[in-house]
């Protein structure tokens, strides 16, 4: 049974913070005891470097670091082998697009994307346009952000090879649809690449019932540490993707005249010392949020989401701008506000949510603004914060933020 006030105490940030309302779930997560605890544990108990040493501890730290494969493997339903450590989704988006313009792309191929697309997932693009003459084309969004899926087929041609598009988008919380924009891609010949970072925290996620080829996503916007991540891929282009970062623990020999024999997918990925205790605390993440359920997860957002529309809607001050949207996040403006001012003055109230263009800055193109205020809910909130964040949203107005800087 999903029983809020007891996850609730498996957080010391929420415990320790009992005057906050933490809404910026989507910019970071509170980690809670479970995780913690895992990463300590290595600290005190197993710390040794992984894939290098023969002596008892160093064998079971490699055991640590390797079993956390397994779990993520899990956690989205692929091979063990199919799942890349990475630093987080940007890194994992950079490997992706570096990796595919060396063994996929060529000059005047085009990759799509949206407007509505995180930084990490428009400038690995960027970077192959200016230095490799690859075209980038937008599929069109409405103004909440909602690809428009009978437009998708229409954007294909024989120079589209890959679509990267986010799961779930990280202003507008719009949920897009992934599994049949792969299979338009497929037919077309192209790949499919997943910007999971907000979407593995909040549902359940298979990578295989969606048919994607790449998905990448962040520990630390699903209750695990900073820094962390997975790259997941389909194991033949894995090992046809080469590595953005060579260094040690990821080549099997090399010579002197140059040449390197790489070690297979994924090791050939992690190059150098990796944030071992990171991996540690990314699979003891997942088992949480696997051990109170995903879909648990989901209906309890799903319904305190809705709970938070329907009173936000009552408030003439504010204006909403993704009441359609099933992801985590509220967006909203209040009226006349600029954006940070709004937050400012939240913050002021105890309320801590994110404002700004949340670095996803084509969106303006969509909704008209450059600045917006997100509040992003995860499963350990709930009714009574949504409550008090309705008191103090009530207040927004020019006034009251101005107020706050005399
Ligand atoms: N990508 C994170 C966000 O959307 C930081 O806030």
């Amino acid at each position: 049974m999903f029983d809020v006030e007891s996850i609730r105490k498996d957080f010391p940030m929420i415990q320790n913070h009992k005057d906050v309302v933490y809404f910026d779930n989507g910019a970071t997560t509170f980690k809670p005891k479970q995780v913690m605890d895992a990463m300590m544990h290595f600290y005190e108990y197993g710390t040794s470097n992984i894939h290098r040493g023969d002596y008892p501890l160093a064998v079971n730290a490699d055991k640590a670091y390797d079993e956390v494969r397994k779990i993520m493997a899990k956690f989205i339903h692929c091979n063990e082998n199919e799942i890349v450590y990475t630093a987080g989704a940007t890194a994992g988006l950079n490997q992706v697009a570096y990796g595919l313009m060396h063994s996929f792309l060529q000059k005047g191929d085009t990759v799509l994307l949206t407007k509505a697309e995180h930084a990490a997932n428009v400038l690995p693009w960027f970077h192959l346009k200016e230095e490799y003459g690859i075209e980038i084309a937008y599929i069109p969004v409405d103004e909440q952000g909602r690809i428009i899926l009978e437009e998708v087929e229409g954007m294909f041609d024989e120079t589209v090879k890959v679509v990267s598009i986010a799961h779930v988008t990280n202003v507008l919380g719009s949920v897009q649809p992934v599994k049949e924009i792969a299979r338009i891609a497929h037919n077309h010949g192209a790949l499919m690449v997943v910007d999971a970072a907000q979407s593995v925290p909040h549902m359940k996620v298979d990578v295989q019932d969606l048919d994607c080829d790449f998905m990448c996503f962040s520990a630390h916007k699903m209750c695990g540490p900073s820094g962390v991540g997975v790259l997941y891929g389909k194991y033949d282009l894995l090992e046809k993707m080469p590595p953005m970062l060579v260094g040690g623990g990821m080549n099997s020999r090399f010579q002197s005249v140059g040449t390197v024999q790489l070690k297979h997918a994924p090791i050939k990925f992690e190059a150098g010392t990796p944030n071992i205790e990171g991996v540690i605390g990314m699979g003891a993440a997942a088992e949480y949020l696997m051990a109170i359920g995903m879909d648990n997860i989901h209906a309890y957002e799903v319904e305190l989401r809705n709970y938070f529309k329907n009173q936000i809607l009552k408030l003439d001050n504010i204006e909403l701008l993704n009441k359609d949207n099933e992801g985590a996040p509220i967006t909203f403006n209040g009226k006349g506000v600029f954006a940070q001012d709004g937050a400012a003055y939240l913050a002021t109230r105890g309320i801590a949510v994110r404002s700004g263009n949340h670095c996803a800055k084509l969106l303006h193109e969509i909704i008209g603004t450059d600045g917006t205020i997100r509040a992003a809910l995860n499963f350990y909130n709930t009714k009574e914060e949504v409550d008090r964040f309705i008191e103090a949203a009530k207040d927004i107005s020019v006034e009251n933020a101005i107020g706050i800087f005399f």
